[in-house]
């Protein structure tokens, strides 16, 4: 069993990462912890417990965590995920209360209480890691790894076409708060980074078979997916929009699912055209030494990671 903290901002996606972590038998989700960014984080906690309440599993503590970037305004997000963040699933108020830290603390507790074996699973911006390293920066050491949505590195073309930012060429979770993903790309942890590349490879779709056995289905998150892809679908954008954040979970359940490779990065955290652009130096020669390694997501095995998806969501 895999000891994970979910880090995110649900978000539809995000919602079903939850729902895929909390009944993988594989993953022991210790909390998740929640911030702005999909949404404002009086909405990403609510949604967080709301669909833990969904799937019967109160007994994972939820966070609350940053209101907003460490340094910046909360910025506009050309994207939607419907006027409650889930893809209009409307599910009741939760009852479960909020833990009684935030998700700073929280991610400081349970990466001490456990040294050496809580993966971090971050699906949103990584203001509550960057947080919760520069409060006890001991924690760094502790950390197995983190696994993260993270970035778009020009491996394909959907790097590109699928751009979450709001700048021409940046993803979403980066481009929100590029300052925390700097620090967190350069603290020393074993950080995989799933970009655009993978997560929104066009072969990610969910497709009439898979909607067939949503829809035959009795789970609630069965209908939360299946409502969740009508919602995309009526925007205009495909199905894969809903499981984004899923491949992070998928990757913690069976890392064959994405390969990586090694590579230097650097976060731009300068504002204009290129803010929160992942910059990846493949350079033969004089590549920058001072630019943090991190595992980049190259080729990720979509029909194993959907099937993945829809066993747990249908389980
Ligand atoms: C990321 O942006 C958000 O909209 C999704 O939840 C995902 O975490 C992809 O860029
Ligand atoms: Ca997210």
């Amino acid at each position: 069993m895999r000891k994970i903290i979910l880090d995110c901002d649900p978000g539809m996606d995000d919602s079903m990462a939850i729902v895929m972590a909390a009944k993988s038998p594989e993953i022991e989700l210790m909390a998740v912890t929640t911030l702005n960014g999909n949404y404002p984080s009086e909405v990403t906690c609510v949604n967080a417990r709301k669909t833990l309440e969904l799937i019967g599993r109160t007994d994972i503590p939820v966070g609350k965590g940053l209101a907003k970037p460490l340094f910046r305004d909360v910025p506009k997000d050309p994207f939607t995920h419907g006027v409650d963040g889930q893809a209009e699933n409307f599910l009741p108020d939760p009852v479960m209360p909020l833990d009684s830290r935030d998700a700073v603390d929280m991610i400081i507790d349970i990466v001490k209480a456990n040294p050496g074996e809580v993966t971090l699973v971050s699906t949103g911006p990584m203001s509550n890691i960057a947080l919760a390293m520069m409060k006890a920066p001991e924690i760094k050491e502790m950390i197995q790894e983190i696994v993260a949505i993270s970035g778009m590195f020009g491996l394909n073309e959907y790097a590109f076409l699928n751009a979450t930012g709001d700048t021409p060429q940046s993803e979403w979770n980066v481009y929100v708060d590029p300052e925390a993903a700097d620090i967190v790309y350069n603290s020393g942890v074993k950080l995989t980074a799933l970009g655009l590349d993978v997560a929104t490879y066009f072969d990610v779709n969910l497709g009439e078979a898979d909607i067939q056995k949503l829809a035959e289905s009795d789970r609630k998150e069965a209908a939360f997916l299946l409502q969740a892809i009508r919602f995309v679908n009526s925007k205009g954008h495909a199905a894969y929009c809903t499981v984004i954040d899923c491949m992070a979970v998928a990757y913690v359940i069976d890392p064959t699912l994405v390969e990586t490779m090694e590579a230097r990065v650097g976060i731009e955290t300068k504002d204009g055209l290129t803010l929160g652009m992942t910059v990846i130096d493949r350079r033969h020669h004089y590549v920058w030494e001072q630019l943090p390694l991190v595992h980049v997501g190259r080729k990720a095995d979509c029909g194993r990671f959907l099937q993945l998806l829809m066993e747990l969501v249908l389980a």
